[in-house]
């Protein structure tokens, strides 16, 4: 630039000078602070391959759960809960956290509960997903604080078909939405400044949301925003499928519009609800949903209509583009719909999370069927020592609580699961892992690997005397296997016995049968299998044994 002076040549030149000034500040800012991000990273979720992980502290994590009961999260009941987990050899307690309690009077935020679960926790050496318990529950509100429970023409509840007032908040009250966006973005707030260490890894936004007993609000607002044009988001989402110029809810649904828009409805608040929590502080967040049958589904009025059923997941994700995780809790005692329902959760758009299910006898087998389809977490239901009797284990009220011979069904998946969480996490996010459970009248089961195929078989004869399969008595058996070689396998399970057969049509060969455990990713082996114990295959009992598999042909 010649020919300018010393002030012109500053003042062209000072763009480029501040840049380079912002880029050193901002590196002599962040620097340390970057640092101790990488160190000990939020929580967060990946996908890849169509595949997902949870990464907690910068690797994938599987979480082995349980969740209290409802009204065990509050100190006095603590000390039952925490020997039932330690019991469980659990990983990750799940826990509520009572918007009434934590903001007892308006703008006021109560947390100290929150601040002894994180205490006690860390004592326990467990992850924490806590469950915010605001404005639904059950599809009900039960859990809104007194202040706003006098007020219910502030906080209305929303209005069933015949004109009488339904016991489910309404998702069309302007004012229930803020009061729920400040109590929820305060308890992200204090969440950030209290965890930093990450013990919480996941937060469940609200509790089973929607509506029992009425398909949808047919209050005047409900009513004047059914007969508004359908909202584009959900017309593009559509495709091909919206009608040309779109229009009200009845006209683009027909007979789904009263649930579709309940569920547009319910999904529309929770969504704001988690993005301001996760403005404060964005850690994966989930909704959990009460289920319709997944084979023989009925009509809206026989479920709980507007949660997150699986036939309107599509306008949650355009609803709630915040929630993360779209989670079934899994009541079912049968298996097929069991099956059906990990697989309508689950795919390369949704992560697998099973927040809620049975763990009693052999429905805790069905944690090995989660992990076949992919799950980044297992968790079931009023797993402590309070009184309360869990109502759906089949036990009635008053039915004794949970002792360690009810628990011992789950203790055995995370103790045999525990050891190797951070294994089977990894190699299920990277496609390696198969993982079964027994069905009853199908005593063996067949799994691909492509060069190997392993069978697992239930109810053999020990040794080879009988040879057949007759399957267990009670369904129990359960096995994981994944390939981690050419020829290399890592297998577990209970109540089963593993063998392969050869792709190419040699014969068998069990080179080397280690008996081991990972040590911060490392196979320690503690022993050989091989005679009695390899001669017939490899046989798993209620012992929790990890085994590293080698094999040839001959
Ligand atoms: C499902 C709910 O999400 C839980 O909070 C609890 O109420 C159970 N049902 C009841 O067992």
């Amino acid at each position: 630039m010649p020919g300018m002076n010393l002030e012109n040549k500053i003042t062209s030149f000072r763009p480029l000078i501040l840049a380079v000034l912002i880029v050193l500040l901002s590196g002599l800012c962040t620097g340390p602070a970057r640092a101790q991000a990488d160190n000990n990273p939020l929580p967060h979720l990946v996908t890849e391959n169509g595949r997902h992980a949870l990464i907690v502290d910068g690797a994938p994590f599987l979480m082995l759960g349980a969740q209290c009961h409802n009204s065990s999260a509050w100190p006095a009941m603590l000390p039952k809960v925490w020997p039932a987990i330690e019991y469980l050899h659990a990983n990750t307690l799940e826990i509520p956290i009572y918007w009434e309690q934590f903001e007892p009077e308006p703008g006021k935020f109560d947390t100290s509960i929150v601040d002894t679960i994180l205490k006690q926790a860390r004592e326990h050496n467990v992850r924490l997903v806590l469950l915010w318990f605001g404005t639904w529950k059950n599809g009900s509100s039960h859990y809104i604080p007194l202040w706003m429970k006098s007020q219910p023409d502030k906080y209305p509840r929303i209005i069933g078909k015949t004109g009488r007032r339904v016991d489910s908040p309404s998702p069309h009250a302007p004012p229930t939405l803020a009061a729920d966006i400040n109590a929820f973005s305060a308890f992200m707030r204090h969440l950030k400044e209290a965890d930093t260490l990450h013990t919480v890894i996941m937060v469940q936004v609200e509790n089973e949301p929607g509506s029992w007993n009425t398909v949808r609000d047919y209050s005047p607002e409900a009513q004047k925003l059914f007969m508004a044009p359908v909202p584009p988001e959900l017309l593009k989402a559509m495709g091909a499928n919206a009608p040309i110029g779109g229009g009200n809810w009845s006209k683009v649904f027909g007979a789904n519009a009263d649930e579709y828009f309940h569920a547009w409805s319910v999904a529309h608040f929770i969504g704001q609800v988690a993005a301001a929590g996760k403005q404060e502080y964005p850690l994966p967040m989930y909704v959990n949903a009460s289920l319709r049958d997944p084979l023989k589904p009925g009509s809206a009025n026989t479920y709980e209509s507007g949660g997150a059923t699986d036939n309107v997941l599509w306008i949650w994700k355009v609803a709630a583009p915040a929630i993360d995780i779209l989670a079934p809790d899994i009541y079912q005692g049968d298996t097929a719909r069991y099956r059906k329902v990990l697989k309508l959760y689950s795919g390369p758009d949704k992560p697998l999370f099973v927040p809620e299910t049975r763990g009693e006898g052999a429905a805790a087998r069905m944690c090995f069927a989660a992990l076949g389809q992919g799950t980044i977490g297992w968790s079931p239901f009023g797993l402590d020592y309070t009184k309360y009797a869990n109502i759906n284990t089949n036990r009635p009220p008053g039915a004794p609580r949970e002792t360690e011979a009810t628990l011992a069904p789950v203790a055995l998946n995370y103790k045999i699961l525990g050891p190797i969480m951070r294994e089977v996490a990894r190699l299920n996010f990277e496609g390696k892992l198969q993982a079964v459970a027994e069905e009853k009248g199908e005593p063996t089961q067949t799994l691909d690997f492509g060069n190997w195929t392993a069978t697992v078989s239930y109810g053999v004869s020990p040794f080879g005397y009988g040879g057949v399969a007759h399957g267990n008595s009670e369904p129990i058996g359960r096995a994981l296997i994944a390939k981690i070689g050419e020829n290399e396998f890592l297998v577990t399970g209970a109540f089963c016995r593993v063998d392969f057969k050869a792709a190419s049509g040699g014969q068998r060969d069990f080179l080397r049968v280690e008996e081991g455990g990972y040590e911060k990713g490392t196979w320690h082996p503690l022993y050989i299998w091989n005679g009695d114990e390899t001669d017939w295959g490899l046989d798993f009992s209620s012992a929790p044994q990890v085994l590293r598999v080698s094999l040839g042909t001959y």
